[in-house]
């Protein structure tokens, strides 16, 4: 089996190509080179998704592949996944896309399946991907249209029958660089009164990235059109679950304190960045992912993935520098203003 993995510097992407290597497949990544991680194993290419030129030599003197698994999509635009596509239709037997349950318009405000509603695509939108300045309901306008247009540009290119799109909630695990769990990780080590958010009961439902690699790998060997959102089973996994796991892994003398919603909605605190994980939304945690599971998707349990990114921190491995991290996390000092006005 020969493979493409666009991307594979850092998160997903090295995560799919570890585990391709693992079973004797023939890798080839392409990526800009910036993050500098070394994937033993793979033939690793330079060039930019948004350079014609780049995708043109990719194609021509590194093909053909069986499939393609794309998992650097996260930031470009429908035009360029286009052009990606357009460039490798003829050198690929298969587009594995990872997207995103942005792409349902009903994300994040109300539960969701493969059969809901998916954003019109939008083939040129560049905006930001952040949230606006100000916002704090941590709801990105922009992020699922545009990645619904880039699905509708593997689909209209590779055609239904090639092409899986696999939509995943929230990533966790080693090598994340968003800055979610590891700030939890740390916030638990430095012990004192944890602020932790809302309802401990609240379900939760992040994937493990290792889970999502296996499970992309698989669908490369697939024929027909397939579509499968991942998330850990609803109501299996906790914010408490999440946090008390942070404490346990990380030794931590710290003691969390629950603050309700409305005290946190109340001192302006913005979801899902300055508290991380954190969406009072109701459809957060009511992802169907009923499909990917009969289709061999496995999620291990959230305290073996805060385990073993605890262990990734440890090992002396740092994140690669990304400008999201800088958004993640919440003032010592409002933390301890929070917690005194909650009493
Ligand atoms: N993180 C989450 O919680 C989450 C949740 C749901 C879905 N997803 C989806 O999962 C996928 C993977 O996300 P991710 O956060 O692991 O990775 P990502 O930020 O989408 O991609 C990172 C990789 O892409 C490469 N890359 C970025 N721009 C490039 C360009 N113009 N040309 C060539 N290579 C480029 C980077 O290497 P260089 O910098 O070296 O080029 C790196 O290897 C994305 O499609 C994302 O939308 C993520």
């Amino acid at each position: 089996m020969r493979i493409l993995v666009l991307g594979g510097g850092w998160f997903l992407g090295p995560a799919v190509v570890a585990g391709a290597v693992t079973r004797g497949w023939d890798v080839t990544t392409f990526t800009r080179g910036r993050s500098g991680i070394a994937l033993p194993g793979a033939t690793a290419v330079h060039g930019d998704r948004e350079r014609p030129d780049d995708l043109a030599r990719l194609a021509d003197e590194y093909g053909p592949w069986d499939a393609v698994i794309d998992t650097s999509a996260s930031a470009l635009s429908s035009r360029d996944v286009l052009a990606g596509a357009r460039a490798l239709e003829l050198v690929a037997n298969r587009y594995v896309y990872v997207s995103t349950v942005a792409v349902y318009e009903g994300w994040p405000t109300e539960p969701l399946s493969t059969d809901s509603a998916v954003w019109e695509a939008l083939v040129r939108v560049d905006q930001e991907l952040e949230q606006p300045p100000g916002a704090t309901s941590g709801i990105n306008p922009v992020y699922g249209r545009r990645k619904a247009g880039t699905e509708r540009a593997v689909t209209d290119t590779f055609g239904l029958a090639r092409t899986s799109l696999l939509r995943p909630g929230v990533l966790l695990g080693p090598g994340e660089y968003v800055g979610r769990l590891p700030w939890w990780l740390h916030r638990a080590e430095r012990g004192g009164r944890i602020l932790a958010p809302g309802d401990p009961s609240r379900s939760v439902q992040p994937v493990d990235v290792r889970d999502v690699a296996v499970f992309a790998l698989d669908q490369a060997l697939r024929v027909g059109h397939q579509v499968h959102n991942l998330a850990a089973p609803i109501g299996r996994e906790t914010m408490g679950g999440l946090l008390q796991a942070c404490v346990d892994t990380t030794g931590s003398s710290g003691t969390l304190v629950w603050v309700q919603d409305d005290v946190l909605l109340r001192h302006g605190l913005r979801q899902w960045t300055e508290l991380p994980l954190w969406w009072t939304h109701p459809g957060t945690s009511a992802i169907d992912a009923t499909s990917a599971v009969e289709a061999g998707f496995v999620s291990r349990p959230l305290t073996e993935t805060v385990a073993d990114t605890w262990a990734w921190l440890r090992s002396g491995n740092k994140p690669v520098p990304h400008r999201r991290w800088e958004k993640h996390g919440l003032d010592p000092d409002k933390e301890r203003a929070v917690l005194a006005s909650a009493g």
